[in-house]
């Protein structure tokens, strides 16, 4: 893989190694696979804190003027049906004033390109960042072809947060769009021929809504 590091930032701790052992793990129940992957997802938003504009302001605590710091950043949250789904609460927590635009993608299982059947935007110029968010990064075809929708409208910046990535989409992405920055937990070590992430957690929706 090209190194890319600069635009490919890996959050990663002993929390995140822990989390990420558990919802690997193929015995883990949904409700506990759930509860850590709802930990990884907030934990890489999180992360992504560090590309966001500040303000200084002063505030008025019930003792004192307090000089302090927010974060100043006019955010759209994407979100790529179906397990997108699964790290938008978490987003929101984060962002609470935030739109979030959808984007219905399904991965044709044969070719394994992405299909569109839905999507619905917010307003997105050249002051919103755009925080993409779907917990896997395989082939990179949903997200490579939902930048490509949102690139058009110049938006200030674009960020992708994901919970395991794949070296093969990784490239895919920084290769065509070298402007955009990804966060992930993890990058794995390849992808199989049916194009799961190896190691990987398996089908992330399937586990997370309990459809598998
Ligand atoms: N989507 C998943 O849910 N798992 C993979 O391994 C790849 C794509």
């Amino acid at each position: 893989m090209e190194q890319h590091s600069g635009n490919l930032i890996i959050a990663t701790n002993i929390f995140v190694e822990h989390w990420l052992s558990v919802i690997r793990d193929k015995s883990t129940p949904t409700s506990i696979f759930r509860h850590y992957s709802d930990l990884l997802s907030r934990e890489i938003i999180t992360a992504i804190g560090e590309e966001l504009d500040t303000e200084r302001l002063s505030i008025t605590t019930p003792l004192s003027i307090h000089k302090t710091k927010r974060i100043k950043e006019e955010m759209v949250i994407i979100s790529i049906l179906r397990s997108g789904i699964a790290m938008t609460g978490e987003a929101l927590k984060l962002f609470p004033d935030s739109p979030v635009g959808i984007f219905g993608l399904v991965r044709d299982e044969k070719t394994a390109v992405a299909l569109e059947y839905y999507w619905n935007l917010p307003l997105i110029n050249n002051k919103k960042t755009v925080l993409i968010i779907d917990p896997m990064l395989a082939t990179g075809g949903s997200i490579h072809h939902v930048i490509g929708k949102i690139i058009p409208k110049n938006p200030k910046k674009i960020i992708v947060a994901v919970i395991v990535a794949a070296p093969e989409g990784i490239e895919k992405i920084l290769t065509d769009y070298p402007e955009v920055k990804i966060y992930s937990c993890s990058i794995d070590k390849k992808l199989n021929s049916k194009k799961f992430i190896v190691p990987g957690l398996g089908d992330f929706g399937d586990r997370y809504f309990g459809t598998g």
